[in-house]
């Protein structure tokens, strides 16, 4: 099973890697993926200035994370001065620095960085005019592959990285958070944590759907263009349906805020086992299969396989037409059965088939 990934001179073990923010903020936590299975490395976006950040700033819930969070909180002196190279005299694979925001700040950080960046990646709040001159500016300063991070916000998004890579962009990555959204506290009677009118931003679980929608369509627009994942990855599956929807690289992070930082390790050490279950033998080759837009399925009545049926009745419960029943074994109606496909998506055994 061949999990390594080639990207631009560049190979990673494998496609998971974190997502900027709070997890890859410090040396130490650097150091943590350093010595974990993720494949390559990615910083906290780092600016001239430390972020000062209203405190609380980050909430989770099962599906997402709402958080307030700006940038690093250290400056750039300690980035360069310390953190970087402590991290570079052990590390043992890729690392991806993210810069941050203006053409201004690149000219004192892209210098100081640099020799630590195998690639560099940009997170972009800023309307096509503006992005001009943000990516001209950075590209002139490094030889080193720029990628531009796409707000989910960006309507036109791939206009926005038809003029990302006019100027120089190499890659993109898709998406940063969604919203904004607020986290309300009963307890309070307030936002739980927000800035500007209560306002948080969403990441997690629950974007990513549009994260995959992103990678999607970029991927059928441009299909050399070097593209990593970001949004909502919280298992082996996640991984690889980006990679099947045209990503490159995977990255995650609110996964690990909700669950625990292991699950990295999860997912890379369960890839083989979910590849194997879905007959695929590298991730090259799954980036090279096209996903296709019509659905297979058959859209055919739900069939119960009464040999993995475990009677949870899940399926009765959640059928919206009540067509499902359990009479000594779970029956459908196909009176009222309208072929939705819900129950086989929700059955946990997969004991029911025929629809999707
Ligand atoms: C607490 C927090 C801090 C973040 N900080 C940054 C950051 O400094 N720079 C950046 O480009 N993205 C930042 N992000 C966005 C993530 O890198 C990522 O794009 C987003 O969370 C979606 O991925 P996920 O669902 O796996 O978390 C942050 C996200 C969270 C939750």
């Amino acid at each position: 099973m061949k999990l390594e990934v080639k990207l631009l001179g560049q190979t990673f073990s494998n496609p998971l890697l974190p997502a900027s923010g709070p997890s890859v903020g410090s040396l130490h936590s650097l150091e943590f993926f350093n010595d974990s299975k993720v494949g390559g490395i990615v910083t906290k976006t780092i600016s001239i200035t430390g972020a000062k950040v209203k405190k609380p700033c980050i909430v989770a819930s099962n599906h997402l994370v709402y958080n307030t969070e700006l940038w690093s909180e250290l400056p750039l002196t300690e980035w360069y001065k310390y953190i970087l190279p402590e991290l570079k005299k052990t590390l043992k694979k890729p690392l991806i620095v993210c810069a941050g925001y203006t053409s201004e700040d690149f000219e004192q950080s892209i210098p100081v960085l640099e020799e630590y960046a195998d690639f560099f990646e940009v997170s972009t709040h800023y309307g096509k005019d503006a992005l001009k001159d943000l990516v001209t500016s950075i590209c002139r300063l490094t030889d080193k592959p720029v990628f531009i991070k796409l707000s989910p916000h960006e309507q036109d998004y791939l206009g926005f990285i038809e003029t990302a890579i006019s100027c120089g962009a190499k890659g993109v990555v898709a998406i940063n958070s969604v919203g904004p959204g607020i986290c309300v506290s009963l307890k309070n009677r307030a936002v739980t944590i927000g800035v500007n009118e209560g306002h948080s931003w969403i990441s997690g679980p629950a974007i990513k759907p549009i994260a995959l929608q992103r990678v999607m369509s970029i991927r059928r627009h441009y299909p050399d263009l070097p593209i990593i994942a970001c949004g909502g990855v919280s298992t082996a599956e996640d991984v690889l349906e980006f990679i099947l929807a045209g990503a490159d690289l995977v990255q995650m992070l609110s996964s690990a805020l909700i669950n625990g930082r292991q699950v990295y390790d999860q997912i890379v050490d369960e890839l083989p086992f979910v590849m194997n279950k879905y007959k695929i033998d590298s991730i090259e080759s799954l980036r090279k299969t096209p996903l296709e837009i019509i659905p297979k399925g058959k859209g055919g009545f739900p069939k119960i396989d009464q040999s993995k049926c475990v009677l949870c009745n899940k399926c009765v419960k959640i059928c919206p037409e009540m067509a499902m029943s359990l009479d000594k074994v779970i029956i459908t109606d196909p009176s009222r059965c309208i072929r939705c496909g819900l129950c086989e998506s929700r059955c946990p055994t997969e004991a029911i088939n025929g629809v999707l």
